[in-house]
């Protein structure tokens, strides 16, 4: 059990969060390590073991940390990075540079030099100008580059318009026009700096339909025999992207991941086997349903406003600028007073941030016992794009996130300090 309740107390993976909250201070992320290992389970059992020639890469946008990193790769997964930040993380995680691929629509000189210096194991290519940047980092470097398209496979999903991203109007992916697209697979295919391994889509994220994956895969599935028929070479792997769908509240519909892998499976080798193909790799990138349910955040409640006949507002000591999905997405959360689990709800409060934005609620009319100032208000499922969003705004400093497990904790990102909001700041002579 990761979730908890004793002496009146929330326990995340046998910690008390009162005492976390005591002891690390908040706002305080929490992840539960037992949680994250379950997910990476899961994907074996129901994914990486279940079926040949398949892989899973962590999207490690979703939660990128050096201790993050290396329990992804001792689970057995391999990891999607999108920025020289997050590759940097990997090499100083001492990621095998094979089992990294490199997403990114707008990848600079400079980050796809430092990836093919390090060897990460394919570059998911965006577009044609960065198919040609790539081969002259190659010639000048004498190396090779494994590579896949990625491709934007017009299908609408059922989310929040923000995080779609398969529509064909998107600064994602190369369109599907054959004039755009052929070329630009002819190209892979004979330079001789490239290794050309396949498609790769990803159409959206927080996903609870799998119509939409089976919808792109078979546009991704009519690509490769197109290739095949056209260029008579067999495309060694598709990537279907990420977007599985977690419990942000009570109204969320988490699918299990055969819900999504099988139906895809199933289609991916009927299609190959109808039309004479070799089944190529199959990988997936979940990011969020690997560490959004496993982890909290912690803050203290501070001033309280009762506005009669209108709302109560209980401001906690951070907000936005630790979660800025409620802002960004009008995401849902629930939650708890953590000091008082056991307590039956009284009244309807508001829980709102400390940042200079209106928009800067996290819970809007939630049911609590009787709340004061110094309350632990606990926000479950804030594991994926929490830490990851998080900013200065405000001048608020990132707050510390503890990994737990079975009791113990541990830090793994130490609270920023002021001196560090504003260490690379500088008075220029004219102004001394
Ligand atoms: N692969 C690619 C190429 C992606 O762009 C993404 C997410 C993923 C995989 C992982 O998707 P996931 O399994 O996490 O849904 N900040 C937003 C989410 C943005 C997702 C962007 N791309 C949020 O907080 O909801």
């Amino acid at each position: 059990m990761i979730k908890e309740v004793k002496n009146n107390h929330l326990f995340w993976d046998g910690c008390d969060t009162v005492e976390l909250a005591k002891t690390y201070g908040t706002p305080l992320y929490v992840i539960s390590e037992t949680a994250v290992v379950n997910e990476c389970q899961a994907f074996q059992q129901s994914f990486i073991q279940k079926y040949e020639n398949v892989r899973v890469a962590y999207a490690s946008k979703a939660f990128n940390t050096l201790a993050m990193l290396k329990i992804i790769e001792r689970e057995g997964l391999c990891l999607d990075v999108v920025s020289g930040g997050e590759l940097f993380t990997a090499i100083k995680a001492d990621f095998p540079a094979e089992h990294i691929e490199f997403n990114g629509n707008n990848k600079s000189i400079e980050e796809l030099e430092m990836a093919i210096d390090y060897g990460v194991g394919r570059i998911i290519v965006d577009g044609i100008q960065e198919i040609e940047l790539i081969r002259a980092i190659c010639r000048q470097k004498d190396t090779t580059a494994n590579i896949l398209f990625r491709i934007t496979p017009e299908v609408n999903v059922s989310t929040h318009e923000f995080i779609s991203t398969g529509q064909k109007d998107s600064k994602f992916g190369i369109p599907l026009d054959e004039e755009i697209l052929f070329p630009v697979i002819q190209q892979a295919i004979d330079a001789p700096e490239i290794n050309f391994y396949g498609i790769h889509f990803h159409i959206g994220s927080q996903l609870s339909d799998n119509s939409t994956h089976l919808a792109a895969a078979r546009v991704a599935l009519g690509l490769i025999l197109e290739i095949n028929q056209r260029f008579d070479y067999t495309v060694k792997e598709l990537n279907y992207g990420g977007g599985f769908g977690v419990t942000y509240t009570k109204d969320d519909i988490r699918q299990p991941y055969s819900y999504f892998l099988d139906p895809l499976m199933a289609l991916t080798e009927s299609f190959c086997r109808e039309h004479g193909l070799t089944r190529p790799a199959i990988v997936i990138e979940p990011g969020r349903s690997v560490v959004a349910e496993a982890g909290i955040s912690l803050h203290t409640i501070g001033a309280i406003k009762d506005l009669p006949g209108i709302r109560k507002y209980a401001s906690i000591d951070g907000g936005m600028t630790d979660n800025i999905r409620p802002g960004l997405y009008q995401a849902q959360y629930e939650g708890i007073l953590a000091n008082k689990a056991e307590e039956t709800a009284t009244e309807t409060v508001t829980i709102s941030g400390k940042a200079c934005e209106s928009t800067d609620i996290l819970v809007k009319d939630i049911q609590v016992p009787t709340i004061e100032s110094g309350d632990i208000f606990a926000t479950f499922a804030t594991g994926a794009y929490g830490y990851a969003m998080a900013s200065n705004y405000n001048k608020l400093p990132i707050p510390a996130v503890v990994l737990v497990k079975e009791g113990q904790a541990d830090v793994i990102v130490a609270r920023q300090s002021y001196e560090q909001i504003i260490q690379n700041e500088r008075i220029p002579d004219t102004l001394k």
